[in-house]
């Protein structure tokens, strides 16, 4: 089933110049891009995208860390689009992330590992009325 998934570049990676190359990847992956911004997050929209996260130790520096530089969100279209982007994209830690795999190319730390991709269905829809309402 085609299906829709969010796509964020972290400030890691936009600020080095690495967002031409991550779209590259995606869409040599057989990804289409439906739409697509640039954005800073703010502490309100911080708690809200990262909710589940919120108040376990590593919160506090993910929230400063993404509000730290430019992100790029990106709606991707394809079959199976959510497995098959968390397949691309890697273990959350950089380190042990498969060969080949976003984060294990553009990661510096499990914190900082240049992109995130909705989990689920249910996510992927709350996370791109967030990011494009
Ligand atoms: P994402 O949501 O960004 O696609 O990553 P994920 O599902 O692989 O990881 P998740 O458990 O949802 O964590 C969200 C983001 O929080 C940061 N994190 N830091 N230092 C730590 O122990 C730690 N654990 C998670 C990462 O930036 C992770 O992508
Ligand atoms: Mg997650």
């Amino acid at each position: 089933m085609k299906q829709n998934t969010l796509l964020l570049i972290k400030p890691n990676s936009t600020g080095k110049n690495q967002i031409g190359s991550i779209l590259k990847m995606v869409e040599e992956n057989g990804f289409v891009i439906e739409q697509l911004k640039m954005f800073k997050m703010d502490e309100e929209l911080a708690n809200a995208f990262y909710a589940e996260h919120l108040g376990k130790g590593f919160f506090e520096d993910l929230s400063a860390f993404m509000r730290s530089g430019k992100i790029v969100g990106v709606v991707l279209n394809r079959e199976d689009a959510i497995l098959k982007l968390r397949e691309l994209v890697g273990n959350t830690d950089c380190t042990i992330a498969a060969l080949g795999t976003i984060r294990a190319i553009y990661g510096v730390s499990k914190g900082e590992n240049a992109v995130h991709a909705s989990d689920s269905i249910e996510s992927a829809e709350r996370e791109i009325g967030l990011i494009f309402s």
